[in-house]
């Protein structure tokens, strides 16, 4: 504990120290990690998955925008406001990951991003480390970029410290001899984009079965469409974000759910910090992951 009953200070960030996020509600029965003292205490409490899993985290603003369109990089940031509980969540949810899972839109939009737990919490790298040797993970969890089309910035400092990259034949093509040495490429039989199921299963192979994704809404799109998404994390921030005629999308992009298809959830956890929301939520539809065969090859 830091200070004052500080988790961790918040090292230059406008909000001060950190304070423990009060819990608000929690389901019993949720699987436990057994986090290392310090990462409970900031979090308000235990957290753990059963895998298989798909996770989702998201931070959205109270009119329900996620991004800020293609203008503004790095637009979670602004809708967060940089929020040092936020950035905490997010490098907690990374820190029991065996893969972090986004799509080349997220990759194109965040320069300078490394999607690893220490990059958006660096106070908390000790725990971080210790809870990752506790479960057995790899140092830091696997990036995974899908695109359809692989046109991605191969310059990108998170393709220089290494990922595995899924995509199609095409997309492949494009990115022969283009990728850093420490990326991996996951070619798909066929198709103009990729079942998730397959990129799943292919990751499962490899011994990864605690997924999250850190979208964006065209991912999340194609994970709910295939119905591959198990748990939502959303950090509601307390900012409007409005529309005007620029494309603001929320949470899912290219699925149409209601009215016709449904597709409820069950509220797991709620905690708050100031004027900030973080919700867990259970989707209600049936788990369809684990496929029977890899279809995709390195
Ligand atoms: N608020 C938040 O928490 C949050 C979180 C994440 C992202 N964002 C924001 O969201 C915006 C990006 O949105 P987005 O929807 O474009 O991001 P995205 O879903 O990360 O990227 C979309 C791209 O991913 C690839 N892709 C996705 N599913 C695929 C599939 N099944 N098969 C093949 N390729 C697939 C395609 O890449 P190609 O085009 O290369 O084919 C597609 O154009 C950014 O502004 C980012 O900052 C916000």
């Amino acid at each position: 504990m830091a200070e004052d009953g500080a988790a961790y200070p918040a090292g230059g960030t406008p909000s001060g120290s950190l304070q423990p996020l009060e819990l608000l509600h929690e389901e019993a029965g949720q699987p436990r990690f057994g986090l290392p003292p310090e990462l409970a205490t900031a979090y308000g409490g235990d957290l753990g998955f059963t895998p298989p899993c798909v996770y989702a985290n998201f931070v959205t603003s109270i009119d329900g925008v996620v991004a800020l369109g293609p203008e503004y990089p790095s637009s979670g940031s602004a809708i967060s406001g940089r929020e040092p509980a936020d950035r905490f969540v997010m490098g907690l949810l990374r820190a029991c990951a065996d893969v972090v899972l986004i799509g080349a839109g997220t990759l194109r939009a965040t320069p300078g991003h490394r999607w690893t737990p220490d990059h958006v919490c660096p106070q908390a790298a000790p725990d971080f480390a210790e809870l990752r040797r506790s479960l057995r993970r790899a140092t830091r969890p696997e990036l995974v970029v899908v695109t359809a089309s692989g046109d991605v910035p191969t310059e990108h400092e998170a393709l220089q410290s290494g990922a595995l990259i899924a995509t199609t034949v095409d997309g492949a093509r494009r990115l022969d001899g283009r990728l850093p040495p420490t990326c991996h490429i996951l070619t798909a039989d066929e198709g103009s984009t990729l079942r998730m199921a397959d990129v799943l299963a292919a990751l499962h192979a490899q011994g990864h079965t605690v997924v999250l994704t850190e979208g964006g809404p065209h991912l999340i799109g194609h994970l709910l469409g295939e119905g591959l998404l198990d748990e939502l994390f959303l950090t509601t921030s307390p900012v409007l974000a409005g529309r005007a005629d620029t494309s603001r999308p929320g949470l899912i992009a290219g699925l149409e759910l209601l009215p016709n298809r449904p597709t409820w959830t069950d509220l797991i956890s709620a905690r708050r910090r100031d004027s900030y929301l973080f919700l867990r939520y259970r989707l209600r539809t049936p788990r369809a992951h684990g496929g029977p065969r890899p279809a995709l090859a390195h």
